[in-house]
């Protein structure tokens, strides 16, 4: 008996252990995955874990050729690094770590960091998992980080690695995501609601943002929305980029049908308080266990506004969309209501990148000192446990910092290689609490290289904005705290003469941009005295000034030394909108002149009002 459970043990080994080489088979599930090109030829899957810094890849794509995967540099194919295998005829695995030198010919790294796991070829897939550090000691190596991550997959018809743009693809895939599991206990009284737009005909144009306006539910008691998941149409292309959902106040007028977001009639990008983001690749969405978001109640929002991005590379003509967002709510109220925090740059033409910069820095602060006053009721610390962040074309990285009596806490989020179309909100590893009094910085990284006129703040994919949702319990009366710098400071600085708020704008236009004059209005930003102005749900105003603090940068860990080995065989620049703003001239600026900076920067539509006054000119 013990002899045969023994030899059946031995058997089972044998049979488990990879046709070639001695590496374990670890079969653990990974819990992530994705395709990574459109035909869904090359399959994804991955898990890590934060502590030990290690992720694993299990990469499968139809294929008897050899397989690649790793991170690429965003600005350049060369220095990417890639994992390459495959099987060879004979049954005999080659494996090792290595990166480009230049566009298509890769090299082996001196340093082998990948791990093998296994590595395996059937009839129709080439399968390889491997695990890695996600900083290893290599400098071929990128390091994974709690950031958006171009992952390269290639592959080839044969043995011989060597990339063919045909068989080459880059997605933006934030690796390090903490989701919250699905198969938490579904409420028996949970009720779905779809805010969908209707047969929308997708134009035949690459981009187009797409919105309508739609009632959340209508209930007589105070309910929760816990889970959104997107409903996605098929086509046989991925159409749907990305899908926002932003909350209403209950005082504006909303137009009715779906028009251009960020088109002609500015009432389309009315409500701006993100309240869910998914992008492309995305699952579901769901709340962690103790938060829901409150409707049904007086304050609560009524209507959103539902945000489609579409893509249509191809230019077909006449595909119909009914794509949206689902809605999962209950009567079964969690412990806490969430709220949404708004904060950045005042988005106004007073937050100005100047055209033909590598990087500029943008800065927005938030002082918390009013916000209890202003409440109307004791505020409780906030704790933090998600966030958005959020710019137009322009932006490629941001972060919010967060001190407290003048020390620098911490970084409570943040994004070294933003990519604008994968806007999802994204939860924390762990809650941040936010104390009032706190200040929260918001730092905003833009690159222009490709423009030749300012780029202003504004709400059309052709401006910009520099904002971060936090996603916190629990819920008090403040929707937003934003900053913007004292502009005749900045004007002063840059040599120009100006002597109110919209002669600062407009000298903005007479500066002759060079990168010591783009050098010098980031920096008078920066030293500028910052303008806050705080809004609540109910549209109360208050302002409070102060300045930038100094963001000291985090210290990266040690890198990990290599633990992998090499195995012998033996053993698109986002597709927006890239027309160029217009530049802000001197015409058509005698009846703005007249009208105080709040009220511009408060009244209803002034921002789209402003700046089309100030582009009609042109
Ligand atoms: C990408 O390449 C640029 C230019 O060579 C370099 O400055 C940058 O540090 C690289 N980024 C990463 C994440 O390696
Ligand atoms: C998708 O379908 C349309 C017709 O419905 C066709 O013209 C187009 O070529 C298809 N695209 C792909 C990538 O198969
Ligand atoms: C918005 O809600 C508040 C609080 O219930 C209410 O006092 C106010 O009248 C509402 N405004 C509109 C336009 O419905
Ligand atoms: C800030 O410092 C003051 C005096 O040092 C102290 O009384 C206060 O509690 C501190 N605030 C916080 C939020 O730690
Ligand atoms: C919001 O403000 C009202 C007073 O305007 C106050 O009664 C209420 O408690 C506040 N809500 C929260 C969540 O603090
Ligand atoms: C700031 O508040 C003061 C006093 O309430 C007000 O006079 C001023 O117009 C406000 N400024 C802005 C830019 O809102």
């Amino acid at each position: 008996m013990a002899w045969a459970l023994l030899l059946g043990l031995l058997l089972l080994t044998a049979l488990a252990a990879p046709s070639q080489g001695n590496r374990p088979r670890a079969t653990s599930r990974l819990r992530y995955s994705r395709f990574l090109d459109p035909s869904n030829v090359i399959f994804l899957r991955w898990d890590f874990d934060l502590k030990a810094e290690i992720i694993t890849f299990e990469l499968q794509v139809r294929t008897a050729g050899w397989v690649g995967l790793g991170i690429r540099n965003r600005s350049t194919s060369v220095q990417s690094d890639l994992v390459v295998g495959g099987v060879l005829p004979d049954g005999n695995v080659y494996f090792s770590d290595q990166h480009l030198v230049d566009e298509d010919t890769l090299e082996e790294d001196g340093s082998q960091d990948a791990e093998l796991l296994e590595l395996t070829e059937d009839s129709v897939y080439t399968t390889m998992r491997f695990s890695r550090p996600f900083r290893s000691c290599d400098p071929h190596d990128l390091d994974i980080r709690s950031d958006t991550m171009r992952v390269q997959a290639a592959y080839g018809l044969d043995d011989t690695p060597r990339l063919d743009r045909e068989r080459t693809f880059v997605k933006s895939i934030f690796l390090l995501q903490i989701v919250h599991p699905d198969d938490l206990d579904v409420p028996e009284d949970t009720i779905i609601h779809d805010l969908e737009i209707t047969d929308f005909l997708i134009p035949e144009d690459d981009t187009t943002y797409a919105c309508t306006f739609l009632p959340l539910p209508i209930v007589s008691k105070k309910h929760h929305i816990y889970k959104f998941e997107p409903k996605l149409i098929n086509h046989n292309e991925t159409m749907v980029h990305h899908i926002i959902l932003y909350a209403c106040g209950n005082t504006s007028v909303l137009p009715t049908g779906i028009g251009d977001c960020y088109g002609a009639d500015p009432a389309f990008s009315l409500c701006s308080q993100i309240i869910v983001g998914w992008a492309v690749g995305g699952t579901s969405y769901q709340f962690p266990d103790d938060v829901g978001i409150s409707i049904g109640m007086p304050l609560d929002p009524q209507w959103i506004r539902l945000e489609i991005h579409y893509s249509n590379f191809h230019n077909l003509a006449g595909v119909y969309d009914s794509s949206g967002i689902r809605v999962y709510y209950t009567a079964q109220l969690r412990k806490y209501d969430m709220g949404v925090l708004q904060l950045g740059f005042f988005t106004f033409p007073i937050h100005f990148i100047p055209p033909g910069a590598e990087s500029f820095m943008s800065y927005g602060l938030c002082k918390t000192e009013k916000f209890e006053e202003m409440n109307g009721a004791p505020i409780p610390d906030l704790q933090i446990y998600g966030y958005l962040l959020h710019t137009h074309l322009a932006g490629r990285a941001l972060r919010t910092v967060q001190y407290r009596n003048g020390t620098q806490l911490r970084t409570i989020c943040k994004d070294d290689a933003y990519d604008f179309n994968l806007q999802e909100t994204r939860d924390l590893p762990h809650r941040v609490e936010i104390k009032p009094g706190d200040e929260l910085l918001v730092e905003c990284h833009y690159e222009t290289l490709d423009r030749d006129s300012l780029t202003f703040g504004g709400p059309s994919t052709i401006n910009e904005m520099c904002l971060v949702f936090l996603f916190y319990y629990p819920r008090n009366n403040i929707s937003s705290c934003m900053g913007y710098p004292d502009i005749l400071y900045v004007a002063h600085e840059l040599g120009e003469e100006a002597s109110d708020s919209m002669e600062g704008m407009m000298a903005m236009n007479n500066v002759e941009w060079t990168p010591e004059s783009i050098k010098k209005a980031e920096r008078a930003c920066k030293e500028a005295q910052q303008m806050v102005i705080i809004k609540t749900i109910e549209e109360a105003v208050e302002n409070t000034t102060g300045w930038i603090p100094e963001i000291i940068p985090t210290p990266r860990g040690p890198c990990l030394e290599s633990s992998g080995g090499k195995v012998e065989p033996q053993d698109k620049t986002p597709a927006g909108a890239r027309a160029a703003p217009a530049a802000l001239s001197g015409s058509g600026t005698a009846t703005v002149r007249c009208l105080s900076l709040a009220a511009l920067l408060l009244g209803q539509g002034a921002i789209s009002w402003l700046l089309a006054t100030l582009q009609a000119g042109v």
